[in-house]
């Protein structure tokens, strides 16, 4: 299990548990946590999943792929270093939380 946090905009927080693997868009989905979208389901598509990852954890989760990192040229909100697209960050069993940073808009 993990404990994924998901920081809004305006600060407020959501604290969801989810299964190892389970990819941070889809915890976001099923928990009913606002802000992504993920229109295309995780099938970079979209870019509509854009989260920032606390850089707490950037070291210990793995890289964007190439498909990541040119989808990530469209998302709308600002992009940053630790912008990732949440459909792709799933979490190993090796990381037991996450603090990710809504990003405000997505399409
Ligand atoms: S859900 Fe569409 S790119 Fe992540």
């Amino acid at each position: 299990m993990a404990r994924i946090t998901f920081i809004q905009p305006d600060g407020s927080e959501t604290v969801v548990n989810v299964d190892s693997g389970t990819s941070v868009m889809l915890a976001a989905i099923r928990n009913g946590v606002s802000g992504i979208d993920g229109e295309c389901g995780g099938c970079l598509d979209c870019a509509t999943c854009h989260v920032y990852i606390d850089v707490s954890h950037s070291g210990s989760l793995a890289p964007p792929q190439p498909e990541e990192l040119e989808l990530l040229g469209s998302v709308t909100a600002t992009r940053k270093p630790t912008s990732r697209l949440s459909c792709q960050l799933k979490l190993p069993p090796s990381i037991t939380a996450l603090t990710v940073h809504i990003s405000g808009t997505q399409s």
